[in-house]
């Protein structure tokens, strides 16, 4: 059900490295994101899918993993993503201002996650890169802006939700176990009482 698949659709940083994704289901995915709302309905999010070792190979060092562990270096050789998929604004078709970009990229990475999931495969939404060195080592032309990298892969760690701290500390972490927890606000926290109209 869509509670348990929310729940249950966690950024992940390790995966089973040697464990490809298989083609067909990964084409799956991205018509998931092609679905999704989108503002004046421009659609102008495009997406390459990363697999090959040398490319995967140069893309990794360029991406921040979990800067709120800044002793962690991010995932070793053999938990690194096998697939990347990187997501990009073609500006010949965007309509709005690249904030509207953002909104549909924020809807069509949920879905494609949400699917993902749903299939046993986990990713990480990273935003921690120079858009400029990416648009280089992919070869793409100035239509393009590279506005996120998606790591995906089946899960080689742990992860699971908990309720913040009274502290309010949003960092997530790592226990002795390796096991990732991420701390979300309560929900009374993040509702507000509308005004009382007279
Ligand atoms: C727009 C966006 C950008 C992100 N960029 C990064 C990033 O650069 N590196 C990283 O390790 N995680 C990144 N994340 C993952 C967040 O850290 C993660 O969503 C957050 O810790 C909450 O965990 P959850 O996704 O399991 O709820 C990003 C997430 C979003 C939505």
């Amino acid at each position: 059900m869509i509670n348990e698949l929310v729940r249950r659709t966690r950024t992940v940083r390790r995966f089973q490295e040697a464990r490809k994704l298989d083609q067909t289901m990964l084409r799956e995915l991205l018509d998931l994101a092609r679905l999704g709302g989108s503002a004046r309905n421009a659609q102008a999010l495009k997406y390459m899918a990363v697999m090959d070792d040398a490319l995967r190979e140069q893309l990794f060092p360029l991406l921040g993993w979990a800067g709120y562990l800044p002793e962690w270096p991010g995932p070793e050789p053999g938990e690194r993503p096998p697939a990347y998929v990187v997501c990009l604004l073609d500006t010949v078709l965007q309509k709005g201002p690249a904030t509207e970009a953002h909104f549909d990229l924020g809807v069509a990475t949920q879905s494609l996650l949400l699917g993902a999931a749903e299939r046993g495969v986990f990713g990480c939404r990273i935003g921690a890169f120079s858009a400029a060195v990416v648009q280089r080592l992919l070869q793409l032309d100035g239509r393009y802006t590279v506005l996120l990298v998606l790591a995906l892969g089946y899960p080689a760690e742990t992860v699971v939700l908990e309720d913040i701290g009274t502290d309010g500390d949003v960092r997530y972490w790592h226990d002795d176990q390796g096991v990732h927890h991420v701390p979300k606000r309560l929900l009374d926290e993040i509702l507000i009482d509308p005004p009382e109209v007279v």
